[in-house]
């Protein structure tokens, strides 16, 4: 095993992530007493599942692996449904683990299950995905989709650890290794500004799973994570900021039918919540410049389509942070200092919009 970092969440059920490489060794110890462990993975990720597997029986555990579908179309009720069924038949009690071994979907799946099976029981996320380990996999957010949209049906249920192993992202194709980037530079500005220093540094180490630059980011940025939830699991204050950029992030990808990844409408949408800060006179012209330049640097969109407007307007509006008639956004009183903007003047909205509005 490399070195590995332990970043604390603290609070009513506190755990820590960790990070390294070559972690797998470290499961047994997070889930002493379990009797079985169910070990949740899709299909890319068989390989290493049947690893965290091996594991676990070494340690004496029964494992109990559980393919499901890949990305969002494992996240359903239905596929929820199967694992308990299995986790009945295997005969699962209180005191065994559910192990999610991939991106974001597949531990979401996996912590629902356990959060709903006997009504909790331990669970880890094991991350392949950079969006995964800086943000589904910290913090507890559990769910499924269901037809009237994402993540509806769910429960905070925090995890008995998180590992995010280096080395899986090895299986990440270069397209969601970029994705996890927006979500890393989001947390630069919302609380780590040396993030964004590190970035404009050396963009392509960056994105190198390899190089020791990437290992930083995603160090600090499951710090900014870690230090949000502990203080908000609930999200009823600072957990809010997290969302910065994501009310048009959602939105774009709900009018794309969700064929965007996460990450690119969220690079955007970060794009546009600056430009949100500035005209409404919160935030300095460089610092809401400074947001595209460090997106683009990356490669990730910093547009969207121009004519797109009457369709992303009336998405924002059920975002879960508005109210009424009014919709709220997280903007920037300065670098790292992140705080809610209501707006009601559809005007305002759409003067915004021209910043990410492609030509
Ligand atoms: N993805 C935002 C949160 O975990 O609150």
């Amino acid at each position: 095993m490399d070195d590995v970092t332990r970043i604390s969440v603290t609070g009513d059920r506190p755990y820590d992530v960790l990070v390294g490489r070559g972690l797998f060794d470290t499961l047994p110890t997070l889930v002493e007493g379990a009797a079985r462990a169910a070990v949740l993975y899709a299909a890319p990720l068989k390989q290493h599942a049947g690893q965290v597997a091996d594991v676990l029986a070494a340690a004496g555990l029964r494992p109990l692996p559980i393919e499901v579908p890949d990305a969002e179309a494992g996240k359903s009720v239905e596929v929820a449904a199967r694992c308990w069924d299995e986790l009945g038949a295997a005969g699962f009690t209180r005191t065994d683990v559910v192990i999610g071994v991939g991106g974001g979907a597949v531990t979401d799946l996996a912590g629902f299950v356990a959060a709903s099976w006997l009504r909790g029981v331990r669970w880890v996320p094991v991350s392949s995905s950079l969006l995964g380990m800086v943000d589904a996999a910290v913090g507890g957010k559990t769910g499924v989709n269901i037809a009237a949209g994402k993540n509806l049906v769910g429960a905070f249920h925090p995890p008995a650890g998180v590992l995010c192993d280096l080395d899986l992202l090895a299986t990440l194709p270069a397209d969601d290794l970029l994705a996890g980037l927006a979500e890393v530079v989001k947390c630069g500005f919302i609380a780590d500004p040396v993030i964004l220093d590190l970035v404009e540094g050396d963009p392509a180490a960056s994105a190198d799973p390899a190089a020791p630059v990437l290992r930083e980011l995603v160090e600090r940025a499951i710090r900014v994570k870690t230090e949000v939830v502990s203080a908000d699991l609930r999200e009823s204050g600072p957990r809010e900021f997290l969302n910065y950029g994501h009310t048009l992030g959602h939105a774009i990808e709900k009018n794309e039918r969700f064929r965007w990844r996460h990450g690119h409408a969220v690079s955007v949408g970060l794009v546009y919540a600056a430009e949100l800060g500035r005209i409404s006179g919160s935030l300095d012209a460089a610092t809401a410049a400074r947001h595209s330049a460090v997106l683009q640097l990356l490669g990730l969109p910093t547009t969207y389509r121009a004519d797109a407007w009457d369709e992303l307007l009336p998405a924002m509006r059920i975002d879960k942070k508005a109210r009424a008639d009014t919709l709220r956004f997280v903007v920037l009183d300065g670098l790292a200092k992140p705080g809610i903007l209501s707006i009601s003047d559809e005007g305002m909205l759409a003067q915004a919009y021209l910043a990410v509005a492609a030509a």
